[in-house]
């Protein structure tokens, strides 16, 4: 990852730019980076505060072999995503589907964005890591932190992370592509901030209610196994959102 690489002072967002160089004939492998965005986009429709200057903004242009399940890819970049900054932050944790929390913050988070040309897949995997930043605006003082907030000291410029994570997300990727998500599940499920705790869950895409359960492990398939509070059988969560109790 990283062959071609485009790094931008400012654009709207790397997974925009990404998607367009996509379109236009990039290979796998290539990457957009950015200091600052003026539109980053979150899972469910949501913001990613990016004017910062001080983070990284990265989205990759990935072409699986034709055919391939991507259906827990995001989870995958996951995995990688955190084995690569386990390396200042070795307490970091998942939590489902994609999010990097440290003691409960949001440290990182993932957007996967795919199309299909015919039987082939063309994926944007973007991710925003918090590096430099001390103060974050509003509600997120309080759900997110950075490295800086976590290390004081020492925190890695964002060249060193980048250069930590890539290649973690490739030997995440490769194993994923091989085996699927049953072949990563055990690099996934004791870092997991949810399983064993009580949770609530929106299986509806984020516009329902949300119902109480408690979060027992995850499936071959990357699903989220949950137990209802209600007493009923245990339930997959395949989409939505989920938040500890
Ligand atoms: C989430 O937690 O909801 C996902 C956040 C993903 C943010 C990254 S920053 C780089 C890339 N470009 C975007 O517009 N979003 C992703």
């Amino acid at each position: 990852l990283g062959r071609p690489r485009e790094h931008w002072a400012e654009l709207g967002s790397t997974n925009d730019r990404a998607t367009a160089w996509a379109r236009a004939g990039a290979p796998h492998g290539a990457l957009v980076t950015a200091d600052a965005q003026t539109a980053g986009r979150g899972r469910l429709g949501r913001a990613w505060a990016s004017e910062s200057g001080e983070d990284l903004y990265v989205s990759a242009i990935l072409r699986p072999a034709p055919g391939k399940a991507i259906g827990a890819l995001g989870l995958a970049v996951g995995v990688g995503l955190r084995e690569g900054l386990a390396r200042w932050l070795p307490a970091a944790q998942l939590k489902w589907p994609n999010d990097v929390l440290v003691a409960g913050r949001k440290l990182a988070g993932i957007l996967c964005e795919a199309r299909w040309v015919g039987t082939s897949p063309e994926v944007v995997v973007g991710f925003g890591v918090n590096v430099g930043r001390a103060l974050f605006p509003g509600p997120l003082a309080q759900s997110a932190t950075s490295l800086r907030r976590e290390l004081e000291a020492a925190v890695p410029s964002r060249e060193e992370v980048l250069a930590q994570v890539l290649p973690a997300l490739e030997r995440a990727l490769d194993a994923f592509f091989a085996g699927g998500f049953a072949a990563i599940r055990g690099r996934y499920e004791p870092h997991c901030a949810l399983v064993g705790r009580a949770v609530l869950v929106d299986m509806s895409n984020g516009t329902g209610p949300k119902e109480q359960a408690t979060a027992l492990g995850l499936a071959d398939d990357g699903a989220l196994l949950v137990a209802p509070a209600d007493g009923g059988p245990p339930r997959r969560v395949e989409s939505g959102d989920v938040w500890l109790a």
